[in-house]
């Protein structure tokens, strides 16, 4: 990382150094249409790989149309038992980026992927947690759930809804989690062959006891619509949950770094504290903050680059910043100060951000 005092002006481009190759080294075959793969990271990669649970990796997947697509895949692995990082790829009907891994993702093929990102994390292993998962939707969740139950203290419930028995992705690894930690975690499946979808008032009913846990939800979009209402009715507030929305990127996060050098306005200056040290830094009046810190050498957070993931997130502290794009960032987080760092640029003269997520 360059040193702030020392730091040279911003160059035109910057080779993307959060890129890096890993190669396949298993595959699982989950269920009929969903597979794991175990990526083992070199001795040298070790520091760049290091996550927390419930991150997420940026792969890109080749194409021949296309040249290449950039896609999200949640670690189902646990930072505190896996040596190994893991993916769980469900396919989606007609969808391009899971159906290739499903099909040609094989033992020695090495894969092009950022390094890992994302705050759908629990702040506290400790914490107790309320899991709410369908589908695919499992992934980070387990992560988060075997971490917590290795190297925290807390209970846990996961209510986990799929659409039969044998769509249901880690179903061993739940009931074996549930047999060595009966006083800390239960597991509260749903079949829509069984039950129809859920609906929620029978999810509100389920979420009483649990409405002062730390909660965490990811699933399809209706799914999701429903377990929020649930959440709401039964008295908990969206400040308390913290959701993973899947979706496809759009963009190229893999891209390199451009700053547009024609911008005649004198630059602003941002104060930015990361990783515990404070950095000012020259701010193009057009640039987001994102490309200004990654061009100066700096190790911002980030994924996809487009405002879709927050794993840019960081807090303004004083001053005034404009988003081009906001595709995840709610209310209550845009009242706290929080804003994303790839689609920011400043409306004030100085700024000062804090990555603090
Ligand atoms: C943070 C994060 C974590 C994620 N974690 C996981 C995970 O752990 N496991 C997992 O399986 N997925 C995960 N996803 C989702 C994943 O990134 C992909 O979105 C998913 O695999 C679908 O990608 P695809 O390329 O197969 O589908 P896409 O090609 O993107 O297609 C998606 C849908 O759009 C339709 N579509 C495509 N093109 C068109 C068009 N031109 N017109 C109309 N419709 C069209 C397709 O038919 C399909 O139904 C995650 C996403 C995010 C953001
Ligand atoms: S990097 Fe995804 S929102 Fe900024």
């Amino acid at each position: 990382m360059a040193d702030p005092d020392t730091a040279a002006p911003l160059p035109a481009a910057t080779a993307n150094t959060h890129v890096h190759e890993l190669e396949i080294v298993e595959v699982i075959r989950e269920t009929a249409d969903t597979v794991s793969l175990v990526f083992e990271v070199p001795d040298l990669l070790t520091q760049r790989f290091r996550h927390r649970p419930g991150q997420f990796l940026t792969l890109r997947i080749p194409g021949e149309r296309t040249g290449s697509v950039a896609r999200c895949y949640s670690l189902s692995s646990s930072p505190h038992l896996d040596d190994d990082l893991i993916i769980t790829v469900k396919r989606t009907e007609g969808g391009y980026a899971s159906n290739w891994l499903c099909d040609n993702a094989v033992t020695g093929l090495r894969v092009t992927t950022l390094s890992p990102s994302g705050v759908f994390t629990p702040k506290s292993l400790d914490a107790d947690l309320l899991m709410i998962a369908a589908g695919s939707g499992i992934t980070p969740v387990i992560s988060i759930i075997k971490s917590a139950l290795v190297a925290g203290t807390g209970t846990i419930y996961l209510f986990y809804a799929n659409r039969d028995a044998s769509s249901v992705i880690f179903g061993t690894e739940l009931a074996d989690m549930m047999t060595e930690y009966p006083d800390r975690l239960l597991v509260d499946h749903w079949l829509e062959s069984a039950r129809g979808l859920p609906t929620a008032e029978a999810l509100t009913e389920r979420l009483w006891p649990y409405t002062g846990f730390d909660a965490f939800l990811c699933g399809p979009t209706a799914f999701m619509s429903t377990a929020r209402a649930a959440m709401i009715a039964a008295g908990m507030t969206e400040r308390h949950v913290h959701t993973e929305i899947y979706r496809s990127l759009t963009g190229d996060p893999f891209a390199e770094i451009v700053i547009d050098r024609d911008d005649a306005e004198t630059p602003a200056t941002a104060t930015v504290e990361l990783d515990g040290r404070r950095l000012e830094l020259p701010w193009p009046r057009h640039t987001p903050l994102l490309d200004v810190l990654l061009a100066g050498g700096f190790d911002a957070p980030y994924s996809c680059r487009e405002g879709a993931c927050s794993a840019c997130a960081c807090t303004v502290r004083s001053g005034e910043v404009r988003m081009l794009r906001n595709d995840t960032l709610v209310d209550a987080d845009l009242a706290v100060g929080l804003t994303l760092a790839c689609q920011s640029v400043p409306l004030t003269d100085h700024v000062d951000i804090a990555f603090d997520q």
